[in-house]
C-alpha cells in the first residue's frame, strides 16, 4: 500500500520554507537545468491564447512568474510557503524595466482571494501534486478563469518507456534525496519529493480528474522523455 503523505497546508508550507534557501540551487542541479526547458515549452503554448493577466499557482521562488512576466504577461504568483516567496519577490527586482513586476500572495490554491473570471490564464508548475484537496483547487481554478481561458500545469511523471522508466526511477528514487538530503535542511523534503510524484494521478488518469471540474479540450504533452508532463486544459 502507498505511504500516507501528510499535505496539510501548515505541513507542506513549513517544508517549503525549510528548503528554500536551497531550493532554486538544488532544482536546477537535480534536473540538470532541463526544468527550464519545461517551464519554456509552458509559455510557447499560453501564447497561443489571448493572455494578459496570469495566476501562477503554487509560484515558489517564483521562476516561472518571472520568465512570463519576461514574455510580457501581468503575473501574480500565489503560494502557501512565505520563504519561497521572498526569494520570489527578491528575483524579481532584477526583472527588465519593460517587464510588469510579478505581485504575489500569500495564499491556497484551495481558497483563491480572487474573484470569478478575472484570469487570463492559470500556470502551475511543479506544484499540484502538493495540494491538498486537488477538487477543490482545481473548482476554484475554474472559478477565477474566464470562460475559454487555459489552465496550464506542468508536473512530473514516470516515463513509459521501459529502460527509461528504470533508469529514471532509479536516479529518482536512490540518487536525488541523497543528493538533497546533503545540501538542504530538510532531511525528508527530497524523500518526500519521488514519493509525490509516484502518488499522483498521471496521464489520463488526470486529465479525468480535470474533466471532472469542469475544464474541456483537455490535453497533455510529455517533457524529456515523460519525466514532466505539460497538461492543457480550458474553461
Ligand atoms: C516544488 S515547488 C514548485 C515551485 C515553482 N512553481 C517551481 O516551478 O519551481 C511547490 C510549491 O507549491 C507550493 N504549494 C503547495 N501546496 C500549495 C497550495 N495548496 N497552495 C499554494 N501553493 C502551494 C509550495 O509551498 C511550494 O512552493
Amino acid at each position: 500500500m502507498a505511504e500516507y503523505l501528510n499535505k496539510q497546508s501548515e505541513v507542506i508550507s513549513e517544508m517549503f520554507n525549510e528548503i528554500a534557501p536551497q531550493y532554486d540551487f538544488l532544482n536546477h542541479l537535480l534536473s540538470l537545468d532541463i526544468d527550464k526547458l519545461w517551464r519554456r515549452k509552458l509559455v510557447r503554448n499560453i501564447k497561443k491564447y489571448s493572455v494578459k493577466k496570469v495566476l501562477d499557482l503554487a509560484c515558489g521562488t517564483g521562476d516561472l512568474s518571472i520568465l512570463l512576466a519576461k514574455n510580457g504577461y501581468d503575473v501574480t504568483g500565489m503560494d502557501i510557503a512565505e520563504k519561497m516567496l521572498t526569494i520570489a519577490e527578491e528575483k524579481s527586482q532584477n526583472l527588465n524595466k519593460k517587464a510588469i513586476i510579478p505581485k504575489y500572495t500569500n495564499a491556497s490554491a484551495e481558497a483563491i482571494p480572487y474573484s470569478d473570471n478575472s484570469f487570463d490564464a492559470v500556470t502551475i508548475s511543479f506544484g499540484i501534486r502538493n495540494f491538498n484537496n486537488r477538487h477543490t483547487c482545481l473548482t476554484e481554478i475554474f472559478r477565477v478563469l474566464k470562460p475559454g481561458s487555459p489552465l496550464l500545469i506542468l508536473e512530473f511523471a514516470e516515463p513509459r518507456r521501459r529502460v527509461w522508466k528504470a533508469l529514471y526511477l532509479f536516479y529518482f528514487k536512490n540518487i536525488l534525496p541523497l543528493i538533497g538530503k546533503m545540501f538542504s535542511k530538510s532531511k525528508s523534503a527530497y524523500s518526500y519529493l519521488p514519493k509525490s510524484v509516484l502518488q499522483f494521478p498521471q496521464y489520463e488518469q488526470f486529465t479525468h480528474e480535470l474533466s471532472e471540474a469542469g475544464f474541456s479540450n483537455i490535453r497533455y504533452s510529455t517533457c524529456s522523455g515523460g519525466i514532466a508532463i505539460l497538461y492543457i486544459a480550458e474553461r
